[in-house]
């Protein structure tokens, strides 16, 4: 249903205007002061303001000007009285979208505007819905990577967006990209045109996390001066992503069992169900099995999240990605900040490629932008990249872990290490046998040796 909002501190001209329009699908909100006007506006998130310009307290031009910087897309049609034109002409080129005379004669006249207004915000609604598909469908397909397993996972965010799932679990590492496939697993499916929200679990307090996911009703609590929807209401038919799902507190997950189980919320203060049909998405970089083994996440809810799990492996083990990623970013970056760098020397690619990135994805995102911004050269060469690249890196992972993943193989230390011996040697390959102990002639194999 379509909100108008009209301020006047005329009664009769609210009433009018109720009348006229009540019998389209609309709901009429009136304030008879400017300073009302502006409260109400925050509150219904009106489509169109009809606003007298002549207000007791405050000068329709302000509020004229407040309501457009609040909420550009608000369509303000002006009531002037007789004589007024000039300043409905100064409010037009303020961004009003039309203006009408008092006292209305024509009524009909009213109701076009309105008409026209509504069809119009309407419109530029669409436009933005459109627009903004496409820089997230374009995000999809930036899900870049050679390797088996992101060929695997791009087939399988297809295969999964199109189904009837309701419930995926995405797990891994700070950086493999969970939001990246959270977010493909909305626009690729039939959900695409219906919200697509996100909320961070770990970021938010347990008192507003109920009332952020459930919404609330008026007087709910202190500050609840008016009814909210929650995220789960506003994302229906969407896709809502529940950002590391691991830190939900206990009493939360209780809550949200629920809500996962019967597909409906409560509002906070409220009574009745409502009933809702969203898919979640739920990520975690923590293994949400051993949350259950300390206790601090429900069995049951980790059963009804798990259904569908995607596991991310972390950078180091899908190598092959590490090149074309880099390649992707080098090239967006460069264009960014109009700089001419190529590519990398191939002792370059070959640090990175043995390189752990713990941080994944995003510390090569990271350091590739930083790498072009303080970049001159055509390409990125060795002494560009940062000491843990070359330098006294250790070997071994210093944290104690029982799993394999952790550890590099003998192959890539070997690599590492002979990179860092090229480096204080300067590519001197005679100084680096020496140093290795091996023939100049094994070098060069090992040097070429993928
Ligand atoms: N396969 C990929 N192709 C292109 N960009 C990627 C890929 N994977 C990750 N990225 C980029 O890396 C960055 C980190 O990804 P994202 O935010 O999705 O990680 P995350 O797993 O949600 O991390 P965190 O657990 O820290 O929230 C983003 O800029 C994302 O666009
Ligand atoms: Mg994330």
């Amino acid at each position: 249903m379509d909100n108008i909002l009209v301020v006047d501190d005329e009664r009769n001209i609210r009433t009018l205007v109720s009348r006229v329009l009540s019998q389209d699908p609309i709901e009429v909100h009136g304030a008879g002061t400017g300073k009302d006007g502006l409260q109400m506006a925050d509150e219904v998130d009106p489509d169109v303001v009809l606003l007298d310009l002549r207000l007791p307290d405050m000068d329709g031009m302000d509020v004229l000007r407040t309501l457009k910087s609040r909420y550009p897309h608000v369509a303000v049609i002006i009531i002037t009285g007789y004589g007024q034109i000039q300043s409905a002409v100064e409010a037009m080129k303020s961004g009003a979208a039309d203006y009408l005379e008092k006292p209305f004669e024509h009524l009909e006249k009213l109701k076009l505007a309105v008409t026209r207004a509504l069809e119009e915000v309407r419109a530029k609604r669409e436009v933005r819905r459109l627009h903004g598909l496409q820089e997230k469908q374009y995000r999809v397909d930036q899900l870049i990577g050679d390797s088996d397993s992101t060929r695997g996972l791009r087939e399988l965010i297809g295969k999964l967006a199109r189904s009837e799932a309701q419930t995926i679990l995405v797990h891994g590492e700070s950086g493999t990209g969970k939001e990246l496939v959270a977010c493909g697993l909305h626009y690729e499916s039939a959900r695409r045109d219906f919200p697509f929200m996100e909320v961070n679990c770990a970021a938010i307090t347990e008192t507003l996390f109920e009332s952020e996911l459930f919404g609330h009703e008026k007087g709910a609590f202190t500050d609840a001066k008016s009814a909210k929807k929650g995220l789960m209401e506003l994302a229906d038919r969407g896709t809502l992503l529940l950002d590391e799902v691991s830190e939900m507190s206990l009493n939360m997950q209780a809550k949200f069992l629920r809500c996962l189980q019967e597909r409906v919320v409560r509002r906070v203060g409220g009574t009745r169900d409502i009933r809702v049909d969203v898919r979640i998405v739920a990520a975690t970089n923590r293994p949400l099995e051993t949350r259950v083994k300390e206790g601090q996440f429900r069995e049951d809810l980790f059963y009804r999240l798990n259904v569908i799990p995607i596991h991310i492996p972390p950078l180091r083990e899908r190598r092959d990605d590490i090149m074309p990623l880099a390649r992707h970013f080098l090239r967006e970056a460069a264009l960014r900040s109009h700089k001419a760098i190529q590519g990398f020397t191939p002792e370059a690619e070959r640090l990175m490629l043995t390189y752990a990135w713990p941080g994944n994805v995003r510390e090569l995102r990271n350091l590739i932008e930083r790498l072009v911004i303080l970049g001159t050269s055509e390409h990125i060469e060795p002494a560009h990249l940062p000491v843990q690249f070359t330098g006294q890196q250790d070997v071994v992972p210093q944290r104690e872990s029982s799993s394999s993943q952790e550890f590099r193989t003998l192959a890539e230390v070997e690599r590492a290490y002979i990179n860092q011996v090229m480096q204080r040697v300067e590519a001197n390959k005679s100084k680096a046998a020496k140093i290795l102990g091996i023939s100049r002639q094994t070098l060069r194999k090992k040097l070429t040796e993928e």
